[in-house]
């Protein structure tokens, strides 16, 4: 079932409306990254789209070209549960810190994180503020925080919603959410919601996966169906400003494999811009963002690294050895897919999510299994397909290496690690 809910007519930029969206790169047909499949699932037929992506020459701005209905995305079934990650937690209680030293500032106004997911974030910025309300529209992972005692709208963020949040916690100092911006189709809608929200010195913090390290990492991995944006700065500002806001400072941090967290405020506010967002917009212009040449070389060095990693794997099998996936992650859904690796190249997957045991993964139907039942009977080679997690992972399983075991990579190209 080919089923793209919504698909740029002409090629229009989704944000600023201009005929100027160039189509770059097309990992083909794929589908849902997150949608893992039970065994009675695996005879239907699988919703899937055409994974395109384009670059709009007039407002800079990096998006899917065919987009999947959020409600197909984020739901009562989401697999995503943030805390799986310890470096993630550690990553956001420093988040926090940063927060109650640099920006928290009225206890009376309120703390909104969108995208709250099970709480990570929320339970350590919940201190501050007795209006501090989590946004979460995938309404299981909501509840895993609402149980911690955290107080969770399960709703898409947006200006009804943000409305309705003045009235009943006041106005935001602050509005935070990572790995969320690009999650939201309509980016000049969720601007003209801050603008509701945000007190008039309120400030918001976004961070998400950075256009650049996508680029220079050969990260394609990165673009699946609930990222419906890769931004740089440039792109950000960009909008941002279109709709009165400003961003004031950004930070480049090394989570999910390089990530951008943008600092923003309402233009009238009495912060002022800081260096880096100079600085940022000036490396951009150097590397090329602004310029539909760069985006045709990455696509071109995206092939190069399919042909790699298939090589590479086709040797290790001619050899007779025993490869698996560690890590049933969304990025694995692209590679696997995009590379056509199925269950005859690996025998199973194998990730620590409860949830995700037992299922198989989109599109290539490759068993899920525990990390117990990978520890039980070593495979030669595990192929990371979570290679922003690399590190944590690695660290873990300092058994199998030692018993022999060998990880693959395939970022920036495989290569056996
Ligand atoms: N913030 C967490 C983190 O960084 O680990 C969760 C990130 S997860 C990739 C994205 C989350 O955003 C999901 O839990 C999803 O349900 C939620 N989400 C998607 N669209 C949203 C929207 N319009 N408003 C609020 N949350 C949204
Ligand atoms: P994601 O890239 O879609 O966020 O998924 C990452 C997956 O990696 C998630 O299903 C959990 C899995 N994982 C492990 O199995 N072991 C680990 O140590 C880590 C950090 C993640």
């Amino acid at each position: 079932m080919n089923g793209s809910i919504s698909s740029i007519e002409n090629h229009t930029c989704r944000l600023c409306d201009k005929s100027t969206l160039r189509p770059f790169l097309d990992l083909g047909s794929m589908p849902i990254a997150n949608a893992f499949l039970s065994s009675e699932q695996l005879s239907e037929p699988e919703y899937t789209f055409n994974l395109y992506t384009g670059f709009c020459e007039s407002c800079f701005m990096v998006q899917l070209i065919d987009t999947v209905d959020p409600n197909l995305l984020f739901h009562d079934n989401y697999a995503y549960f943030s805390s799986i990650s310890n470096v993630m937690d550690q990553h956001f209680a420093a988040l926090a810190n940063i927060i109650s030293n640099e920006i928290f500032y009225d206890e009376e106004l309120s703390v909104i994180e969108i995208g709250s997911n099970d709480g990570i974030l929320l339970e350590k910025i919940s201190g501050y503020s007795s209006n501090t309300i989590g946004i979460e529209p995938s309404s299981n992972v909501a509840e895993v925080a609402q149980n911690k005692g955290l107080k969770v709208v399960s709703e898409f963020f947006n200006s009804d919603l943000a409305g309705k949040l003045v009235m009943d916690y006041n106005p935001a100092q602050l509005v935070v959410g990572a790995n969320v911006l690009c999650h939201i189709p309509d980016l000049n809608e969720l601007a003209h919601a801050l603008n509701t929200v945000l007190d008039d010195e309120g400030v918001f913090i976004f961070e998400d996966p950075y256009l650049l390290d996508i680029m220079s990492k050969l990260a394609y991995d990165q673009i699946y169906d609930e990222h419906f944006y890769y931004f740089s700065v440039t792109s950000l500002s960009t909008l941002f400003e279109r709709h009165g806001l400003r961003l004031f400072r950004v930070e480049q941090i090394p989570v999910h494999g390089g990530s951008m967290r943008i600092y923003g405020c309402k233009s009238e506010s009495r912060r002022s811009t800081e260096q880096s967002v100079v600085n940022q917009l000036q490396i951009e212009n150097d590397k090329g963002l602004s310029n539909l040449e760069s985006y045709i070389a990455f696509a071109d060095s995206v092939k190069k690294s399919r042909l790699s990693l298939v090589a590479l794997l086709d040797k290790l099998q001619n050899e007779g050895k025993r490869i698996v996936g560690y890590a049933a992650s969304s990025k694995g859904t692209v590679i696997l897919n995009y590379c056509g690796i199925g269950a005859d190249v690996l025998e199973y997957v194998c990730d620590n999510t409860p949830s995700k045991q037992g299922l198989f993964t989109p599109g290539t139907h490759i068993p899920i299994v525990s990390i117990e039942s990978f520890a039980s009977d070593y495979p030669d080679y595990a192929f990371v397909l979570a290679w922003n997690h690399m590190k944590e992972i690695s660290d873990k399983e300092s058994e199998f290496r030692s018993q022999g075991g060998r990880f693959i990579t395939h970022i920036p190209e495989a290569r056996i690690v």
